[in-house]
């Protein structure tokens, strides 16, 4: 079997000698790379079980094949308002197109992820579902729809597949005794989101003024020792601690003793060990909400599990803490604890390219803050890298590949990226593998932040670069600077006609930072451009962006 290279499949063939009636293709859809994870997982258990397996990136796989298919396996991600993620966009537009025609020698199954405090919950998944059945394919088993804890269920589903395709492909027990290696990552290291390495902090520097309304921080981390390896696109998972005072709080307001032991996983933790280490408390969610509301018996609770939308926003900005506050109860450290999500690590692009920073990760982290009720709260990771872990303390990290936001292999293709706030971090990554390599292709930046004087990240490093010659561009919208708003669509349309000349020229475009609001701006900023400087229709400029999309010249790291 190959090792994985960008965009190829990986072929687990069985065991030598087993008599496997045909073969499974595992397609996964992924933002965060947990649909990828999964379905990564699923094919080591499929080829532990003898089963042949093929693994792709929906993006890499032609709706088409699916004729030539028997078995196929999708695992999928929705993204907030409903949509596919990027990498799916083109399948599920062909595949809604009934563009593939019948299909009725196909057997399926849909393993769909996604967020039950959205309205459109796993709707990729289902509008998989629905489109394959249309086409005349059999479900091999159920669809099942996993909310943000999709661990154990996505587990038990994938057991559940494996078992049945033993039988549907006539595995021979006898014939694969032999396991099969999982052999997914490239970079084959020892560590993983399961097994992080336990990384040293070197730096952690504020790096906007201190007039700006932001806390953003430029972190460093050595991966000395770990045989860790990343490519600029990658993201960094980084494992945290709640705060104690965080802990400590809820546990007075909910009347339980900090020292009561709970079982988590194996092991038996104080509650206090427990919620610091294995709970999620800084994000409220619809499952705590509903408990609480349920054991609490707040009526303003109830209430708000009945409307989505209010519920979503009521638990943007209220924490675990928060919740609880609303209505005064004495729960049980069980009762807490089954009410809890367990926590998950935090996904931050990378800011640095190996081949200038070597053994380090560099990251541009915006600490969130806010304030409840006069109360000061803040984000678990971000807060737990910028205020509870010390220079010369230690982080649990892992890589996260991400081949769906990279650079072309052509050191010579011009390069657009579109990079507000935070958003600018994989492109200094970009910059620096660009500079190392002596890539001749153009580069132009579009960035934006509130402030010239407090905001402007990384600035001394770009103006080097415009020196030195390889920035070509920088366009640059900082949108309190002046009475009107003025955002980086804005700047992308203002310089329309150059930058469909760039696309024109095979440039590859970027796009990093908030998905809800500026990524979707910035999308429509470029169909209209493209229709405005190519002369094209509506229709006609958006099939020009989802050809950008399918050629992987137009990417995207949002969130
Ligand atoms: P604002 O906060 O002044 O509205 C990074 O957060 C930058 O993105 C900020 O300058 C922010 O501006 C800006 N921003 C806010 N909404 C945006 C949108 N819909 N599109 C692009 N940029 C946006």
């Amino acid at each position: 079997y190959g090792i994985s290279q960008q965009g190829q499949a990986v072929t687990a063939a069985p065991a030598a000698g087993a008599q496997s009636a045909g073969k499974l293709t595992i397609l996964y859809a992924s933002q965060t790379g947990n649909a990828k994870g999964v379905a990564e997982e699923l094919k080591a258990q499929a080829g532990a079980a003898g089963v042949a397996v093929d693994l792709f990136n929906v993006a890499d796989y032609k709706v088409k094949q699916l004729k030539k298919e028997t078995h196929v396996l999708i695992v999928t991600s929705t993204n907030g308002e409903g949509e596919p993620p990027d990498d799916a966009i083109e399948f599920h537009k062909q595949l809604k197109a009934g563009k593939v025609g019948k299909l009725d020698g196909l057997h399926y199954g849909v393993l769909a992820l996604g967020d039950s405090s959205y309205e459109f919950f796993c709707q990729t998944g289902k509008d998989f579902d629905e489109y394959l059945q249309k086409a005349g394919a059999t479900p091999l088993l159920g669809r099942l729809d996993c909310d943000v804890d999709y661990e154990g269920d996505a587990q038990g589903w994938s057991q559940s597949a494996v078992a049945l395709l033993k039988d549907a492909l006539q595995v021979e027990a006898a014939n694969h005794a032999a396991p099969v290696t999982s052999l997914t990552q490239g970079s084959a290291s020892l560590y993983s989101k399961k097994r992080p390495f336990t990384a040293e902090l070197i730096t952690n520097q504020k790096i906007t003024g201190r007039d700006s309304d932001k806390d953003i921080r430029h972190i460093e981390i050595s991966l000395e020792d770990s045989g860790l390896t990343y490519q600029p696109g990658d993201a960094l998972g980084v494992w945290f601690a709640n705060d104690a005072a965080l802990v400590d709080a809820l546990l007075e307001q909910l009347g339980i003793d900090a020292e009561v032991k709970v079982k988590v996983d194996d092991e038996m933790l104080s509650i206090r060990e427990a919620l610091i280490n294995h709970y999620e408390l800084t994000q409220g969610y619809a499952s705590f909400v509903q408990a609480y509301a349920e054991l609490s018996g707040a009526k303003k609770l109830q209430k708000l599990v009945e409307d989505k939308a209010a519920l979503r926003e009521y638990c943007a900005n209220h924490q675990i803490l928060d919740i609880a506050r609303e209505k005064k109860a004495k729960l049980t450290a069980e009762q807490l604890q089954a009410a809890l999500r367990r926590l998950t690590p935090r996904l931050y692009s990378i800011a640095s390219s190996q081949a200038e920073v070597d053994e380090e990760v560099h990251l541009t982290l915006g600490v969130v803050r806010f304030e409840q009720k006069g109360e000061q709260r803040n984000g678990g990771a971000s807060s737990f890298l910028a205020d509870r872990v010390a220079e010369g303390g230690q982080v649990r990290v892992f890589i996260e590949h991400n081949d769906n936001f990279r650079l072309p292999a052509n050191g010579d293709t011009p390069v657009i990226m579109v990079g507000p706030g935070t958003g600018i971090a994989p492109f200094r990554a970009f910059m620096q593998e660009r500079e190392a390599q002596d890539a001749a292709g153009q580069n132009w930046l579009f960035f934006g932040n509130p402030h010239f004087t407090q905001d402007f990240l990384y600035q001394t490093e770009w103006q080097r670069y415009v020196k030195s010659g390889l920035l070509s561009k920088v366009s640059l919208a900082f949108s309190r600077d002046q009475a009107e708003k003025v955002y980086v669509q804005h700047k992308l349309k203002e310089q329309g006609a150059e930058v469909y000349a760039w696309l024109e020229q095979g440039a590859h475009f970027y796009v990093c930072g908030d998905a809800n609001k500026m990524a979707k701006d910035v999308q429509e900023a470029l169909v209209e451009l493209v229709a405005e400087h190519g002369n094209k229709s509506r229709e006609q400029a958006e099939e020009y962006v989802d050809a950008l999309r399918s050629a992987k010249r137009y990417q995207r790291d949002v969130y």
